[in-house]
């Protein structure tokens, strides 16, 4: 049999995101195995599903290292070890270093709550909101050294109704990201994911 495409999941918060990986692996709806979580919170919920779920995780406190650079050389071993093909990053909320983004290249994703390249930064959802648009949507993208800069993989709209507020906003979009990020996932794990700069096509296969 051949072995899982093995993921790692970077993730600082709840962890929904996760969660939804962790259930769509052991349902068999992603063929995929995730090998490892890292985060930069001991107290982040997700901490504490990976643990239910029985997934090792890397947890490192930014502060106790005096740069990026050497946080990210330990976790970019703690990779390799575990020979990671993909690198999802789920509400991981810090800036990458070209240690692992060169390491990485064309191997790591992220998802965010907007259609890109509007709305970038922290609190999208809200930032959409507030302008006003009538369509909004998400974003999963490759990493590059940028703030949610890097090449667009898939899109999903998200329109948002007279009658929606914030939350029921916020409510759409999650329900989007979950339906949207596994299903990018599948695309890399079966191969067909083709990158040209920063023209991204997905194969039929
Ligand atoms: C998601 O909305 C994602 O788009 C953004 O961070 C959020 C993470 O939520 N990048 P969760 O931790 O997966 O619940």
């Amino acid at each position: 049999m051949a072995s899982l495409f093995r993921i790692a999941i970077f993730a600082s918060g709840q962890g929904s995101n996760f969660q939804t990986f962790v259930d769509a692996t052991q349902s068999g709806r992603l063929e995929a195995e995730i090998v490892l979580l890292v985060s930069d919170k001991a107290k982040a919920p997700v901490v504490e599903r990976a643990q239910r779920a029985g997934i090792d995780s890397y947890v490192f406190d930014p502060k106790a290292y005096a740069k990026r650079e050497d946080y990210e050389l330990e976790i970019a071993a703690e990779l390799e070890r575990r020979q990671v093909d993909l690198v999802v990053l789920a509400g991981y909320m810090r800036l990458l270093t070209s240690v692992l983004v060169d390491r990485y290249t064309g191997r790591m994703i992220n998802i965010h709550p907007s259609l890109l390249p509007a709305f970038p930064g922290k609190d999208a959802i809200e930032q959409a909101w507030e302008y006003g648009v009538k369509t909004t949507g998400i974003t999963v993208h490759l990493v590059d050294g940028g703030m949610d800069t890097g090449a667009v993989i898939a899109q999903k709209a998200v329109e948002i109704r007279n009658e929606d507020s914030l939350e029921s906003l916020e409510e759409k979009i999650h329900a989007a990201e979950k339906e949207l990020y596994p299903q990018v996932v599948s695309w890399f794990a079966k191969g067909m994911i083709r990158v040209e700069g920063r023209k991204v096509s997905v194969l039929q296969k």
